[in-house]
C-alpha cells in the first residue's frame, strides 16, 4: 500500500498530494509537525503528541486549527483508509497560503497535512541487539530547539554527515561541551555508577515523547535516572549510551566517533529499558503480544 495523504480535507496517494508554492511552510518553514507511531492500527501516546502540537502552534501563534478530537478522527480515518497496521503518521500544520511577505498574513487559514506510511518496527528490535554508531558534531541549530518546526536544515545536514561517516545518528555538542540531543533523537548515557542521565528539558532540546515515556518507565522500575546534561568527554567514558525517538523507541549506541562505548556491545541497562519499552508499546497497542527478547 503506498503512503496516503490528507491535505485540507482531501485524501490522495502521497504522490498526488500537492501544496501551493506560496504555502508558508514551503516559503518560510512557518510550520510545525509531529510524527506519531501506530502499531496494530493503534496510535502510541496520541495525547502526548497532540499536547506538543498545541504547544508548538501556540508558540508560533498559529490559530484556527481543528480541535484535538477532530485531528484525531482525521488521523484515524487516514490510517484506516491506508489499510496499514504498523506505520508512522506525519502531521504538519503551516500558517497557510499567502503572498510571500515575512509578517503574518491577515486572514489565512492554516494548512493541515497528514501522511500515513508503513514502518517496520520489528527492524528496530533486530537493530537493538546490535546497537548503532554515532558521531559527535557541533550543535548548529537555533535557540528554540524545543519547538518542533519544519525548519530542520541543521538537523538534515548533521544527519547526512553522520550517515556519510557510516553512523546512524549525530551527537550534537553545544559550545559549552554538553551533549544536547541527536539530529532527530534524544540521547542518554549510563554512568559508571549505573545512573541514567539525559539533558534536562530546556530550549536546547526537543521534549521527546519517547523520552518522557522512557523516564516514567525507568522511574517506575526503580532505576536511577537524572535529567542532568553530560559532556562529550563523559559520553566517551560512559558505561552505556542509547537514543530514543518515536521511530526508534530505544537503540543502544555501541560506537562514538569510531571508538567503542563501554564494552562495545549493547549493555544491560539499555536491554532492561528496551524490555520495558516494548512491553509498554504492547500494552498500549496490543502489538507483538509475545514481546521482544530484550
Ligand atoms: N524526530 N529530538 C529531535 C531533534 C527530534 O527531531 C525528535 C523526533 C526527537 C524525539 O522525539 P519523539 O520521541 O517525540 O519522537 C528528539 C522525529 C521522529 C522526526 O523528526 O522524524
Amino acid at each position: 500500500m503506498p503512503a496516503l495523504a490528507y491535505v485540507n480535507g482531501r485524501y490522495a496517494p502521497v504522490s498526488d498530494a500537492v501544496i501551493p508554492v506560496e504555502d508558508r511552510g514551503f516559503q518560510f518553514a512557518d510550520s510545525v509537525y509531529e510524527v506519531v507511531a501506530f502499531l496494530n492500527g493503534r496510535f502510541l501516546d496520541p495525547e502526548k503528541h497532540l499536547w506538543r502540537l498545541r504547544r508548538n502552534l501556540a508558540a508560533l501563534h498559529i490559530e484556527g486549527v481543528a480541535g484535538d478530537a477532530a485531528l484525531l478522527s482525521i488521523a484515524k480515518r487516514l490510517v484506516a483508509r491506508s489499510r496499514l497496521r504498523d506505520g508512522i503518521l506525519y502531521i504538519q500544520v503551516s500558517r497557510g497560503v499567502a503572498r510571500r511577505d515575512h509578517p503574518f498574513p491577515a486572514a489565512t487559514r492554516p494548512t493541515l497535512v497528514m501522511v500515513a506510511r508503513r514502518f517496520d518496527f520489528a527492524q528496530r528490535i533486530a537493530q537493538q541487539k546490535l546497537g548503532v554508531a554515532v558521531i559527535s558534531l557541533p550543535e548548529q541549530r537555533w535557540a528554540r530547539a524545543d519547538l518542533k518546526t519544519t525548519g530542520l536544515l541543521p538537523a538534515v545536514l548533521s544527519k547526512q554527515e553522520a550517515r556519510d561517516a557510516g553512523a546512524f545518528e549525530a551527537m550534537l555538542v553545544a559550545g559549552d561541551g554538553s551533549v544536547t540531543e541527536g539530529a532527530s533523537t534524544n540521547l542518554w548515557m549510563v554512568d559508571n555508577a549505573g545512573c541514567i542521565r539525559t539533558h534536562p528539558l530546556s530550549a536546547r532540546i526537543l521534549p521527546g515523547v519517547a523520552r518522557d515515556t522512557l523516564m516514567a518507565l525507568a522511574r517506575a522500575d526503580g532505576l536511577r535516572i537524572e535529567e542532568r546534561a553530560f559532556t562529550l568527554e563523559e559520553a566517551r567514558s560512559a558505561a552505556e549510551l542509547f537514543l530514543t525517538s518515536t521511530t526508534a523507541p530505544i537503540l543502544p549506541i555501541v560506537s562514538l566517533d569510531g571508538a567503542p562505548v563501554g564494552t562495545g556491545v549493547p549493555g544491560p541497562v539499555a536491554a532492561r529499558l528496551a524490555a520495558l519499552t516494548w512491553t509498554e508499546i504492547s500494552r498500549q497497542t496490543g502489538w507483538g503480544q509475545a514481546g521482544p527478547a530484550a
